[in-house]
C-alpha cells in the first residue's frame, strides 16, 4: 500500500497532545515480560508495526500475549527457559531493534531460528551484533555483507565477555546484555558515549541485578526475572516532531503529555534549547523506573548552531526533524560525528539532504553529518524512501513552507506513530493522506 502525504503550507500547532508510546520501551516490555515468571501488565504500549512485530515473534515462541487493547497488554511470562522453537521464519518487518535485541536473547536458547525483515531492514548491518555475540560463542550466520536474513543456532555454552563497543549503540549493548542473561559468568559492556539505558532500567524493574559503573554495565548469567507492571511513557522521538513544529511555527503553543524524558533520550531538547527554543518541562515525575514530564513548547526564533558531538547519541533518532529546525533557523547549523545516520531505516543524511534541496534549502551532506543553511523555502515533492521519521520531518517542514509539499512513500509512519496524520491535523498541521 502506498501512502502519500499532501501538505498545505502554514499553520500553527496548539493544544495538549499525547503521542503514542515509546518504541524502545514497548519492545523491551514484551521481550523481558516473556522471559519473566508471572504476568506482566503493560500500559501505554505502542500499537505501531515495529512493536507489534516483536509481539508476533514472541507469540511464535508460544508466549501468550493478550492485547493490545488501547495500549494495555498482558504478557504471560514463560520464564528464562520457557520459549519454544518457532515453526516459521521470524519476520521483524522494518524493526532493527526487534532483530538486534532478538539475536542476543535467542543466541542461548535450546532451539534454532531464522530472522528476516523488509527491504530496508535487509540492508542494515548485523555484523556489529554477530561479531561480539560470536565472542560469547553464539552461532549467528548472516547473509552476504553481514546483512539479514540471519540464522541463529541456539548454543548451551555461552560465556560472558568484556566488550568495548566500537560505536555508541543501545541496540548492540542491549543484545549483549540479553545474551549475558544466558551466559556463564559476567558480561560487561563499555560504551564510548552514553546511549539509551532502557534495557538496564527494565532489567532492574524485573528484579534482575545490573551493575553499573561509569560507562560500563554488567550482568551475570543464570538469574531470573519476576513479572512487573510497566507504564510506557509517550515516545520523545515522536514528541520531537511537535517540539520542532511548535518552535518554528509562529503562534504555536503545545503541551506534550506524559513524555519519557530519560536523560539518555533528551538530546533533542538540549539541541533545540541551544538553538533558542522555548521548551519547558512541567510536572516531572517517575513512571515505572523512567522519568516522565509534560513538555510545553512555544514558538521561538531559532538560530543555527554547531551541534555538540556528545549530544549526537542522545538525539540519534531526531535528526531528520532537527534538520528541519535548522532549515528554519537564522544562520548555519552543522552536525558532525553522526555517521550512524547513514545506516538507519534509510541513509538519513543523503535522504534528508535530497529532500531539503528539493524544497530549496541549502543542505550539504558530509560522511558524518550535514551543514544546513536556514532560509525561506518553497514547496515541492519529497521522497521519504520508506523512512517513517523522514516522512514526518518533511510534514513538519510544511508549517513554514511557501507552497504545498507532497511526500511520497509514507506508509512506514505506522511503524512508530500510528495516527500521526489525525493527531497532527487536530493540532493544526494542514495534512491530508492519499
Ligand atoms: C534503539 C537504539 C538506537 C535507535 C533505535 C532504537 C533501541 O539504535 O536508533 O531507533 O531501542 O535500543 P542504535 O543502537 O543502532 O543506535
Amino acid at each position: 500500500m502506498t501512502v502519500t502525504y499532501k501538505l498545505e503550507p502554514g499553520g500553527a500547532l496548539t493544544g495538549r497532545i499525547r503521542v503514542p508510546g515509546d518504541k524502545s520501551i514497548s519492545h523491551r516490555s514484551i521481550m523481558l515480560g516473556s522471559i519473566a515468571e508471572g504476568i506482566t501488565r503493560v500500559s501505554g504500549f505502542l500499537e505501531g508495526e515495529d512493536a507489534l512485530a516483536t509481539m508476533n515473534v514472541f507469540r511464535a515462541f508460544g508466549v501468550r500475549i493478550d492485547g493490545p487493547e488501547r495500549g494495555d497488554v498482558m504478557v504471560h511470562g514463560v520464564g528464562m527457559r520457557g520459549l519454544k522453537a518457532p515453526h516459521k521464519m521470524l519476520d521483524c518487518g522494518n524493526s532493527g531493534t526487534s532483530m538486534r535485541l532478538l539475536c542476543g536473547l535467542l543466541a542461548g536458547q535450546n532451539f534454532d531460528c531464522a530472522l528476516t525483515g523488509d527491504d530496508s531492514l535487509r540492508q542494515r548491518p548485523m555484523q556489529r551484533i554477530a561479531e561480539p555475540l560470536g565472542q560469547m560463542r553464539a552461532e549467528i550466520v548472516t547473509a552476504e555483507g553481514g546483512r539479514p536474513p540471519l540464522k541463529i543456532t541456539g548454543v548451551a555454552n555461552m560465556r560472558g565477555i568484556e566488550y568495548r563497543l566500537p560505536i555508541a549503540s543501545a541496540q548492540v549493548k542491549s543484545a549483549l546484555l540479553l545474551a549475558g542473561l544466558y551466559a556463564r559468568g559476567k558480561t560487561c559492556v563499555t560504551e564510548p558515549a552514553p546511549t539509551r539505558d532502557h534495557t538496564e532500567r527494565m532489567l532492574a524493574a524485573f528484579g534482575y541485578p545490573v551493575e553499573r559503573n561509569g560507562g560500563t554495565v554488567c550482568v551475570t548469567g543464570g538469574g531470573k526475572l519476576t513479572a512487573t507492571s510497566i507504564d510506557v511513557p509517550a515516545d520523545i522521538s515522536s514528541a520531537a516532531f511537535f517540539m520542532v513544529g511548535a518552535s518554528i511555527a509562529p503562534g504555536s503553543d503545545v503541551t506534550l503529555e506524559h513524555v519519557g524524558v530519560n536523560p539518555t533520550r533528551t538530546g533533542a531538547i538540549d539541541i533545540l534549547r541551544l538553538m533558542g527554543a522555548n521548551i519547558e518541562l512541567i510536572n516531572q515525575r517517575q513512571a515505572g523506573g523512567e522519568p516522565v514530564a509534560d513538555i510545553r513548547v512555544r514558538h521561538a526564533e531559532l538560530r543555527g548552531i554547531e551541534i555538540p558531538v556528545e549530544l549526537v547519541p542522545l538525539a540519534i533518532d531526531e535528526f531528520p526533524v532537527l534538520f528541519v529546525a535548522a532549515a528554519n533557523a537564522r544562520g548555519v547549523t552543522v552536525l558532525r560525528g553522526a555517521e550512524e545516520l547513514r545506516v538507519k531505516e534509510s541513509d538519513r543524511i543523503q535522504v534528508m539532504a535530497d529532500g531539503l534541496r528539493a524544497l530549496g534549502i541549502g543542505a550539504e551532506p558530509a560522511a558524518d553529518g550535514m551543514r544546513v543553511t536556514g532560509a525561506r523555502y518553497g514547496g515541492g515533492v519529497v521522497d521519504s524512501h520508506g523512512d517513517h521519521r523522514v516522512a514526518m520531518a518533511f510534514a513538519i517542514a510544511a508549517l513554514r513552507a511557501g507552497a504545498p509539499i507532497t511526500i511520497n512513500d509514507c506508509s512506514n509512519v505506522a511503524t512508530s506513530f500510528p495516527g500521526f496524520v489525525e493527531l497532527a491535523d487536530s493540532a493544526g498541521l494542514k495534512i491530508k493522506c492519499d
